[in-house]
């Protein structure tokens, strides 16, 4: 099947090119996304293979959870910066039109033997301590379980040949592994060296094969066992070892103790639309949720894109729902989230803390919080089926390559995820450390995310799936989306070609990507004049995979953000009617 999907790529590239030229009016000097139209079924994610999968599985009769499983799976071993076994994340489900929306948590947890203060602020977070209980397993099958239709073993198929016979590394996945096999950081971790070097010990260049036997043995014992496998079985003798050599936290008992939960999804409402957020222990849906409440006050849509007045009262909104997530949120099974959070009063209440003319300095929205003065790898996709059921993915190892800690054996890394909890008690800093409660270390509780798998809805049928990688840029990333498409109306490839805006509350500082249209320079002047103190990402911020679906028409859009080199494909519908060239081919648009 792989040989058979490789003579197919160039054709795929050439076709893909052709798509790309011809999408993307004005934001041509950004990063230009890659579409695919149709009305079967859609997929985007980072990785062409993982994209490919995704489409077959829906092709078969899967539903969007069957194919967010196996795209998840796939990306285990295609995307291995971020796609994982031994991380986690959060899965949001809309089973079908008109039907609440679920969030499967599958956030790792903290070990028992986890304190407060155990690590010391400013440590680099590698190594086996950072590693939390891995969610990743738990959750796919827990997502399987309630929704999916397909066999469980046909949905790590593909991730087992996958792995068992390697496939050729795109460009990107070439720099991405040199990178971090370069990095003297990653020195001390030799398991990684072994599952990631090339084998001729050189730099690795596109069109190599990359083979891992042993985490296709691992996936392999996943599909016969399923999770207990990891949890209890094998796997999870494995991973205590590998604890213990490398001087971990993890038990047996806390991978045996670990439990994926199904919450409900945080909802908000913006202009007729419905968006659904991840919950806490994620901060995505509520500070998505509570930035969108307050932008809703204002009339974005008459000042426009070009406009900096926009971009100000879009940074403020964001500072004023990061000091929230910096108070109040963590683990819902440990501390209570204020309800009033993603209310329309509350927000109305901030909206009108900001000044249109002037930026708010950050200190003086929280007099009473002590600050002390003091000198990005995830991975995100989309599904949508024929039949209205959709699902946006987020789940990461933390940081690229996680804790870099590879469990013998098994093949896999471990996450470095223990890095999200506050470092220390009381210890807010003007550098983005946060020491408020709640988001404090303790045995069993989930350290805060900012991952944002979102949803929206109108009139209770699918319209938009997305989301992105980036750590607390992810929510901000989330909302530039929202703004351009919702209040905008820019077209969804538009608007994620467009360059994108942070505001954490802290640092007070508003981060911008580099763009070389001049009205974008125009735009980061106006701020500036503002009293907005803007710096420029040095790379980009986020990579936002996203189906977007036409309420009318049903013709879906998959949108790969083209800042690490995504893919999009969709399915034709049973029957026939429209086709699209490039739908479940691999395809490396590098070049
Ligand atoms: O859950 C979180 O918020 C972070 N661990 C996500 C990290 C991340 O996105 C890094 N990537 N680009």
């Amino acid at each position: 099947m792989i040989r058979n999907m490789l003579s197919r790529c160039r054709l795929a590239l050439a076709a893909s090119l052709l798509v790309v030229l011809s999408t993307c009016g004005w934001a041509q000097q950004v990063a230009r996304p890659h579409v695919a139209q149709g009305r079967g079924g859609a997929v985007a994610s980072v990785c062409p293979w993982a994209t490919r999968t995704g489409v077959q599985v829906l092709r078969e009769g899967g539903n969007a959870v069957d194919a967010a499983v196996a795209v998840a799976f796939t990306l285990a071993v295609t995307w291995p910066e971020a796609g994982n076994i031994g991380g986690g994340g959060f899965m949001l489900v809309l089973p079908g039109p008109g039907q609440p929306v679920w969030c499967v948590d599958y956030r790792e947890t903290a070990p028992a033997a986890a304190k407060v203060d155990m690590y010391p602020l400013g440590e680099k977070t590698l190594g086996a301590r950072y590693v939390g209980v891995p969610g990743t397993v738990a959750g796919l099958h827990l997502a399987h379980c309630r929704y999916g239709r397909l066999p469980w073993r046909r949905l790590l198929r593909d991730a087992i040949e996958l792995a068992e016979r390697g496939f050729p590394v795109s460009d990107a996945l070439a720099r991405s592994l040199n990178r971090v096999l370069q990095d003297p950081d990653s020195k001390p971790f030799a398991g990684l060296r072994r599952t990631f070097g090339h084998p001729q010990g050189r730099p690795w260049r596109k069109g190599d094969l990359l083979r891992q036997p042993e985490l296709a043995r691992t996936l392999r014992l996943l599909a016969r066992e399923g999770p207990k496998a990891f949890y209890q079985g094998e796997i999870a003798r494995l991973i205590v070892r590998q604890m213990q050599a490398s001087g971990g936290l993890i038990t047996a008992e806390d991978l045996a103790r670990y439990r994926a939960k199904l919450r409900v999804a945080v909802q908000g409402q913006y202009r007729g639309y419905t968006i659904y957020g991840a919950p806490p222990p994620s901060s995505g849906g509520i500070c998505t949720v509570l930035a969108m409440n307050q932008l809703e006050r204002f009339e974005l849509r008459s000042l426009g894109p070009w406009s900096a007045q926009t971009w100000h009262l879009v940074a403020e909104a964001m500072r004023r729902s990061f000091l929230d997530r910096a108070r109040h949120l963590g683990d819902p099974d440990f501390v209570t989230i204020p309800r009033f959070l993603t209310s329309k009063s509350y927000a109305a209440r901030l909206a009108r803390s900001i000044d249109p003319r002037q930026a708010t300095p950050s200190r003086e929205l929280a007099p009473d919080l002590p600050i002390v003065e003091e000198g990005m790898q995830t991975t995100h996709f989309s599904v949508v089926d024929g039949r209205g059921m959709a699902v946006s993915n987020t789940y990461t190892l933390e940081m690229s390559y996680g804790s870099r800690v590879v469990v013998r054996g098994a093949g896999f890394l471990l996450n470095n995820e223990m890095g999200d909890f506050n470092r220390k008690a009381g210890h807010t800093d003007t550098r983005g450390n946060i020491g408020t409660a709640a988001n404090l270390p303790a045995p069993g509780k989930r350290m805060l995310s900012s991952q944002s798998p979102t949803l929206v809805t109108r009139n209770g049928r699918v319209v938009l799936v997305l989301g992105s990688p980036g750590g607390r840029t992810i929510i901000n990333t989330v909302v530039c989306l929202l703004v351009r498409t919702l209040e905008l109306g820019q077209p969804l490839p538009e608007a994620v070609a467009a360059p994108r805006i942070h505001h954490q509350w802290l640092p007070d500082r508003v981060m911008a990507e580099q763009c070389d249209d001049p009205r974008w320079q125009k735009v980061i002047e106006g701020l500036r004049h503002r009293g907005h103190q803007v710096v420029f990402h040095r790379g980009t911020q986020g990579d936002a995979h996203c189906v977007l679906v036409d309420s009318a028409t049903g013709r879906m859009t998959a949108v790969a953000d083209a800042r690490r080199q995504g893919a999009a494909a969709v399915v034709e519908p049973a029957g026939g009617g429209e086709t699209d060239s490039r739908a479940g081919e691999p395809h490396d648009r590098a070049e």
